[in-house]
């Protein structure tokens, strides 16, 4: 059979906010078969079935596995299960995309490093943010070389992520709960990616600010590359300044509105707020579900900051950021700007599956391994470390990302766009 007429059948081990996100993603993919879904929460397995009355739907993601026609399962899970489910897939035989973070312990991602390559399956470090398309065409422009050089990369993110409905899990720093857990992985990973991979400390704080929530809502961390490269990530999560703000098309695009923030700080405060009613809106089929209505795959999308933030980096001879429609490279002879808008999807979350199936059916390199994924991992730990002793943590398990990656995505050529 041609490989690019074989369909790969996936299911998803916990369709939340995040899983429900890639649900129709999945669900668009011409190379992929939605086949199955496995959940713990009965309302969330009626849901998904009346969205996708041809899947399998299970109650537990051992008779997921059990289910000899998945063949690769995406893991969305909270936190605290990553490594479990991810495991259990792995042992019997399916092909896995994990959600970030990989795991809670560096322990943890060894044995499903070691999982993976025992069963001779696939495992796929699923960091979203830094398979999107304007972030890997920065990519490409640095290592294109002309603007020389990569002297540094400064990501800052400011939203409402404290203010979201969490559950009892989400809210216990040792089960994976809290923003450098949550969303250090996502900025830390495009770092990475950015810079090459190979990471050499971090320095970091933490803020634990609002009584309501015993988590982290806030980080700063300065990381430095082996080469001497600087990057900080920071984001502040707590919904005051919002970083959508500097983007006029991208506020409407918020999860909610000023006077929203403020019921939900007031609910908050009084110990009034049904968090659980609150997130079930959030997720497959709830009232406020953001994929009931979402654009078609492929459609016309502007780039917004979202969680990841503002992404700055700076080369020997120039800048580059993010544009409303792709990115602005700036160099010796002015402002240009790459148009990205035209490729569709810009925020569409495709890579990590396209990876996926390249992988498993076209036979080529896992590029977002389990070690690359255990290096984000390491670096994020390193955050917490260094947060809590006040101290520069050294790294010891990072990994390049190979040259070769994204050889062929080709950039659209880049028009004038003069800055002021
Ligand atoms: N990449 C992204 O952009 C992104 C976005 C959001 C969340 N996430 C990740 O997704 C994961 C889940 O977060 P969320 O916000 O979707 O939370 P969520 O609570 O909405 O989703 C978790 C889902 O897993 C289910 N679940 C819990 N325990 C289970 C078990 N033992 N077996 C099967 N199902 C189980 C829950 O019922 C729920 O439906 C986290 O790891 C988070 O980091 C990623």
């Amino acid at each position: 059979m041609n490989p690019l007429s074989r369909r790969l059948n996936i299911g998803i081990a916990g369709s939340g906010q995040g899983g429900g996100g890639m649900l129709p993603v999945m669900a668009s993919m011409p190379q992929l078969q939605l086949v199955a879904g496995a959940d713990v929460n009965s309302l969330t397995r009626q849901r998904f079935q009346e969205r996708y009355p041809e899947t399998r739907v299970y109650g537990t993601v051992a008779a997921l596995c059990a289910d000899p026609d998945v063949e690769a399962v995406w893991v969305s899970t909270p936190n605290r299960f990553h490594c479990e489910h991810a495991v259990q897939a792995l042992e019997s035989g399916k092909h896995v995309v994990v959600e970030k973070p990989m795991a809670i312990s560096l322990e943890e991602a060894d044995r499903m490093v070691e999982a993976a390559a025992r069963h001779g399956v696939k495992l796929i470090a699923g960091h979203t943010n830094s398979f999107e398309l304007p972030v890997r065409a920065m990519r490409k422009v640095v290592a294109s070389g002309q603007l020389g050089d990569l002297r540094a990369v400064h990501i800052w993110s400011y939203t409402d992520w404290m203010l979201r409905a969490r559950t009892p899990d989400e809210l216990d720093p040792d089960q994976g709960g809290g923003i450098p857990w949550r969303q250090g992985p996502h900025q830390i990973d495009v770092v990475r990616l950015l810079g090459g991979g190979m990471l050499r400390s971090a320095r970091a704080m933490t803020g634990n600010w609002m009584r309501e929530r015993p988590i982290a809502g806030y980080y700063c961390t300065y990381l430095e590359f082996e080469n001497g490269a600087p990057a900080t990530v920071i984001h502040n999560g707590y919904g005051y300044f919002m970083t959508a703000e500097l983007f006029p098309w991208a506020v409407d695009r918020l999860r909610y509105t000023s006077d929203e923030i403020a019921q939900i700080r007031r609910a908050l405060r009084t110990g009034t707020r049904d968090e659980e009613t609150d997130k079930q809106a959030f997720r497959i089929g709830g009232s406020r579900d953001p994929n009931s209505n979402r654009p078609a795959a492929g459609s016309r999308r502007d780039w917004v900051p979202a969680d990841l933030g503002m992404v700055l980096v700076t080369c020997e001879r120039g800048d580059i950021r993010n544009s409303k429609d792709g990115l602005y490279v700036y160099g010796d002879e002015g402002r240009t700007e790459v148009p990205l808008a035209a490729w569709g999807g810009m925020q569409e979350h495709r890579g990590e599956l396209e990876e996926l199936y390249n992988a498993v059916v076209l036979g080529k390199p896992v590029y977002h391994s389990g070690e690359w994924g255990m290096a984000t991992l390491e670096a994020c730990l390193a955050m917490l470390e260094s947060a809590r002793d006040r101290r520069e943590i050294f790294l010891k398990r990072q990994v390049p990302m190979p040259a070769e990656y994204d050889a062929e995505l080709a950039l659209p050529a880049a028009h004038p766009s003069p800055a002021y």
